[in-house]
């Protein structure tokens, strides 16, 4: 018989009770789980959520006067990646963009020629295909003269290459 005044002894209490149990442990790791696995779908909600909005420059530009171009010259609009070419015929504005592979083709004084660094496919002038691995001639895109009259070049309209250029 106990004495109900003595605290009964535990029959384990000589061993140190461990501070983390194994239960506390696999509830934590459990609710860290939890909480990762939340995170990643909240932000794979966010982005599906989320506009996909491609910021772009406008596809029409103004080029500015035509007198800024001479008489049979090809001017490269780095921003645009466009040659304004001015022929005795008038004025065309050409894609700089190779059609080969879209490198951005050079105009070369010396052979009056759009070369393609890449690859080497060369064009005319016009962009007519000369030679290389280019599959099409360099495309035309329409230009026309603004109402103050400056020259408007819109890129997401293409010409046929033998369209007749712009008189001014
Ligand atoms: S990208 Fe121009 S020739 Fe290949």
């Amino acid at each position: 018989m106990s004495d109900p005044k003595t605290p009964a002894v535990e029959p384990h209490s000589g061993a140190a009770k461990p501070a983390i149990t194994r239960r506390d442990f696999l509830n934590e790791a459990t609710s860290g789980a939890l909480g990762i696995a939340g995170l990643g779908s909240a932000v794979v909600l966010y982005q599906f959520f989320s506009p996909n909005v491609l910021f772009e420059p406008p596809s029409s530009f103004r080029a500015g006067k035509p007198d800024l171009y001479p008489a049979n010259s090809v001017s490269f609009l780095l921003e645009q990646q466009v040659y304004i070419v001015h022929m005795p015929q008038g004025f065309y504005a050409v894609s700089a963009v190779c059609t080969h592979l879209g490198c951005i083709t050079q105009y070369k004084q010396e052979t009056s020629q759009i070369e393609c660094p890449c690859h080497g496919s060369k064009f005319k002038q016009d962009g007519t295909k000369i030679e290389g691995p280019a599959p099409r001639p360099l495309p035309h895109f329409s230009i026309t003269l603004t109402a103050d009259g400056d020259l408007l070049v819109d890129k997401s309209q293409e010409v046929a290459p033998g369209q007749a250029p712009l008189k001014v």
